[in-house]
């Protein structure tokens, strides 16, 4: 099954508890984090804090993407607060297998995430320690981007090397009108930020991201 993981970053702040029940309600299984710090990227978002106050208000997943420099120095604090999956960007530290062991020691599954002009080789070693593989289809930072068209490769690479179950996800650009190629590419979780929060009603948006995304993978087979 395909995972919708809904990016809070285009959801009304005012209201998260209430937008994040509502991605649940309308079938997402994944909600999609996003953590900056203005080095890596240049934005600033949330923190430990944040997850840990909406982490009492859902079961979903909490996929917590971490756009930030050195992020060993901050794996703990996100584990504590509640994170399920952390990933972590091979672009920020010398130290990607550390990374990797210290989200492990803390029970979360693993993931690595590369921007737009790394290429899969960069972390093919790595690939078999992974439960997710995030591929950045624009330049991480802002949502509401265009998608990157050499992310379509990459997904496939990935489909080709990653070991079945693990998350191969894909994150940026991505709207009901163009979530068909990254499933046919090989993406079997899809991160949606302005398409799903930008919308009008949110539960129902959520669903026909969830419809159309089980409906592309029936044909797939
Ligand atoms: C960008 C973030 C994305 C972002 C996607 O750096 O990693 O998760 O929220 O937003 P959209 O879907 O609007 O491109
Ligand atoms: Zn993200």
């Amino acid at each position: 099954m395909i995972k919708i993981a809904p990016s809070i970053l285009s959801a009304d702040f005012s209201c998260l508890k209430e937008q994040i029940q509502q991605i649940e309600k309308g079938g997402a299984k994944y909600v999609h984090i996003d953590v900056m710090d203005g080095m890596f990227v240049p934005n600033i978002t949330m923190g430990p804090v944040v997850i840990e106050s909406i982490r009492k208000h859902t079961d979903l997943v909490f996929d917590v993407h971490l756009m930030i420099e050195e992020p060993e120095r901050y794996i703990k604090e996100f584990a504590e607060a509640g994170a399920d999956i952390i990933t972590v960007h091979v672009e920020a530290t010398k130290d990607i297998r550390g990374c990797i062991e210290k989200i492990k020691s803390f029970k979360k599954r693993a993931g690595v995430s590369i921007k737009p002009a790394t290429p899969v080789s960069a972390i093919k070693d790595i690939l078999g320690e992974l439960d997710m593989v995030l591929v950045m289809s624009v330049e991480p930072g802002f949502g509401g981007q265009k998608y990157i068209d050499s992310a379509d490769e990459k997904l496939r690479e990935l489909k080709e090397l990653m070991p079945a179950g693990t998350d191969i996800s894909v994150d940026g650009g991505i709207k009901l009108d163009n979530i068909d190629r990254v499933i046919k590419n090989g993406a079997n979780t899809v991160v949606a930020g302005s398409a799903v929060f930008g919308a009008e009603n949110i539960e129902e948006q959520t669903r026909l991201f969830v419809d159309l995304a089980n409906k592309i993978e029936a044909q797939c087979v």
